[in-house]
């Protein structure tokens, strides 16, 4: 049987043969140089990818998936009672979006920029690595995995985002919590879907609360909840050594990871912002649109020490908020310093090395159960 490209659910009213590549179901969109481009290049790539892999038969299915931002409530419900859906279906869920960031607005050490620009050199280069140069024959699915550690606020998404803006994709972002699930295979299913449609719609995948998912395997798992992890950790393993994309990890809370992990992904720390990334940072977050006072300095509000980056927003904004309030017309140094003072001083006090607050249940367990073994001595990050 020769490959197919078949729309799924849809009568194929199209046909086309190459040479051992059939495409079917293009729709009659009045556009004729469109639909001809795109049976030319699913034609040409699918010839291709045969040669390369020295394959002499494909199926695939192309099918549409539904536009827009996700939407929280259609997302899989871990709650739910476990469903039948195909892995297919659940993908459909998961929808990616544009990137909220781009990099010139992220304040790192050079050091950090180098390590994420050759994550995004990777990824740009490949084609040539890859594919001209043959590296496929030593790595068939060439994948990039990083994981990113640090402390609350100090810039992990947002760097994230900026990635994917840079290499022009779109950024599908979940998190442990929203994959979990106490139904016994569920789990498993939702981090396969969730590839799936990173790889459909070849974007970042951006997998928050990395920390459950990465560390080490429990050896004797009596609790059923640790069974359900281990099978997601298993499950994670095998889909990043096929996934084609770029993974990005997160997570505030540096667990001894898993050696399979480790190898596997890159880690890349992001550190507090030392007084010259502070000044960096207040000047990003202080735009030319907002009414300031001629006293307004960044270098000098970095003075404010101990701040990370989200907390120099907060106090942007909770300046700008009083002054809109109270009608004055500017926000001054005063009024950007008292603020950033405020959201140092309603900070939680937390002892040092405290997890952060877990998700849900099961990742609770989960952590208090890694933490708890002698040999694993994590090195969380201090909140
Ligand atoms: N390094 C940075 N450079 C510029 N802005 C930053 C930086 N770090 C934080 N910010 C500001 O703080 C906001 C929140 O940061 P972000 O969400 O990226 O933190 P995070 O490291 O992902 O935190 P968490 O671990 O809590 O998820 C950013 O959108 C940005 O406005
Ligand atoms: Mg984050």
């Amino acid at each position: 049987m020769a490959p197919s490209f078949t729309p799924s659910g849809a009568e194929a009213n199209a046909a086309y043969g190459g040479d051992r590549v059939t495409v079917l179901g293009i729709p009659s969109t009045g556009d004729r140089a469109a639909e001809s481009l795109l049976r030319y290049r699913l034609t040409d790539a699918t010839q291709k990818f045969l040669d390369q892999q020295q394959l002499t038969e494909i199926v695939l299915r192309v099918g549409t998936r539904p536009t827009g931002a996700a939407k929280a409530s259609s997302l899989p419900d871990p709650a739910a009672d476990p469903d039948t859906r195909s892995i297919a279906d659940r993908a459909s869920h998961y929808v990616a979006t544009e990137p909220d960031y781009q990099f010139d607005f992220l304040v790192l050490p050079e050091e950090t920029v180098g390590q994420l620009m050759l994550a995004v050199n990777a990824v740009l280069l490949r084609p040539i690595i890859f594919d001209d140069w043959g590296l496929r024959k030593i790595e068939p699915h060439p994948s990039a995995a990083l994981n990113f550690h640090g402390k609350p606020g100090t810039g992990k998404t947002l760097a994230a985002h900026a990635i994917a803006d840079r290499i022009g994709r779109k950024i599908l972002v979940s998190k442990y919590s929203q994959l979990e699930s106490k139904y016994h295979g569920e789990g498993p299913k939702n981090l396969d879907a969730l590839f799936l449609a990173a790889q459909e719609q070849d974007a970042v995948l951006f997998l928050d609360e990395a920390d459950s998912l990465m560390s080490r395997r429990f050896e004797a798992t009596s609790h059923g909840s640790e069974q359900a992890v281990n099978a997601m950790r298993s499950e994670l393993l095998m889909l990043l050594d096929r996934f084609e994309g770029l993974v990005i990890f997160a997570t505030n809370f540096v667990q001894s990871y898993d050696n399979a992990f480790d190898t596997r992904v890159r880690h890349i720390r992001f550190p507090d912002p030392d007084h010259r990334a502070r000044a960096a940072i207040w000047r990003n977050h202080l735009p030319d649109t907002l009414p300031k006072a001629g006293d307004v300095d960044a270098e000098r509000l970095a003075e404010i020490d101990g701040l990370c980056g989200r907390e120099i927003r907060r106090a942007v904004i909770d300046a700008a908020t009083t002054v809109a309030i109270s009608g004055q017309d500017h926000v001054t140094y005063d009024h950007l310093a008292e603020a950033a003072r405020n959201v140092v001083k309603s900070r939680i006090a937390r002892p040092e090395g405290t997890p952060k607050p877990a998700s849900s249940e099961l990742t609770a367990s989960v952590r208090s159960a890694v933490a708890s073994e002698p040999t694993t001595e994590p090195t969380p990050e201090r909140q």
